[in-house]
């Protein structure tokens, strides 16, 4: 989809009378968008839910929005070509933005390979709405795992365009945070993030 074309002719914007502010009340939290990148096998969506679960039980209204998952609906119909990538992106992003209207803390755990892409994404938020979470374990390490077998089928010449192997992934250079998924355990990742989130007045 090309990117000057935004919206739709003809639509005129509806002003909600609830509005994210009265949302956030009723939560009792502040909605936000955790975007977390990182290779496929780094921990993302393990780390992502990790967390939920944890902020789950503390009453917190989430959301996890995943690679894998949302790619079986509405990203579908996407390849994993550069531009296929983007508009994957693209469209998390929106959808991650109607959830921060919707006063949720959203989880996203897709690659997200592109730094332009994820600045767009960070540029459609308000300043503070947006939290990227980087993912760092090595290509080695993921390779290693290869929990769900695409390395070794990426490797094979099977799977075209894989990250890390015959497509680039471009590592963010001043994440909110980085966290090493291949040194840390998982509760020690959830722990530091929650402090973090802590520190930065997103939870009590
Ligand atoms: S992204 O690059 O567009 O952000 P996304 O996170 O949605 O990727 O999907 C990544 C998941 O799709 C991986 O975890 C893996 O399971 C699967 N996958 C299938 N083909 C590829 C590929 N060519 N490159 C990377 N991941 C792939």
């Amino acid at each position: 989809m090309s990117d000057k074309k935004l919206s739709s002719s003809n639509t005129v914007w509806h002003h909600a009378t609830i509005t994210r502010d009265k949302r956030e009340q009723l939560h009792q939290h502040k909605s936000i968008v955790l975007w977390f990148t990182g290779l496929s096998g780094s921990g993302k969506s393990t780390l992502a839910h990790a967390l939920e679960d944890r902020l789950h039980k503390t009453g917190c209204s989430t959301y996890v929005l995943d690679g894998d998952n949302v790619r079986h609906g509405l990203c579908g119909d996407l390849t994993f070509s550069d531009a296929d990538r983007k508009e994957n992106i693209r469209r998390i992003a929106n959808v991650g933005k109607l959830f921060l209207d919707a006063g949720v803390i959203i989880l996203t755990a897709f690659i997200s390979p592109f730094r332009e892409d994820r600045q767009i994404a960070r540029n459609l938020m308000q300043h503070g709405d947006f939290f990227e979470i980087y993912c760092n374990s090595s290509i080695e390490t993921c390779e290693q795992r290869d929990v769900k077998g695409l390395y070794k089928k990426a490797r094979q010449g099977a799977i075209p365009h894989f990250t890390g192997i015959s497509s680039p992934y471009e590592a963010p250079e001043n994440p909110d945070i980085e966290i090493k998924t291949d040194q840390l355990s998982l509760e020690d990742s959830v722990e530091l993030l929650i402090q973090h989130l802590k520190q930065r007045g997103i939870l009590q």
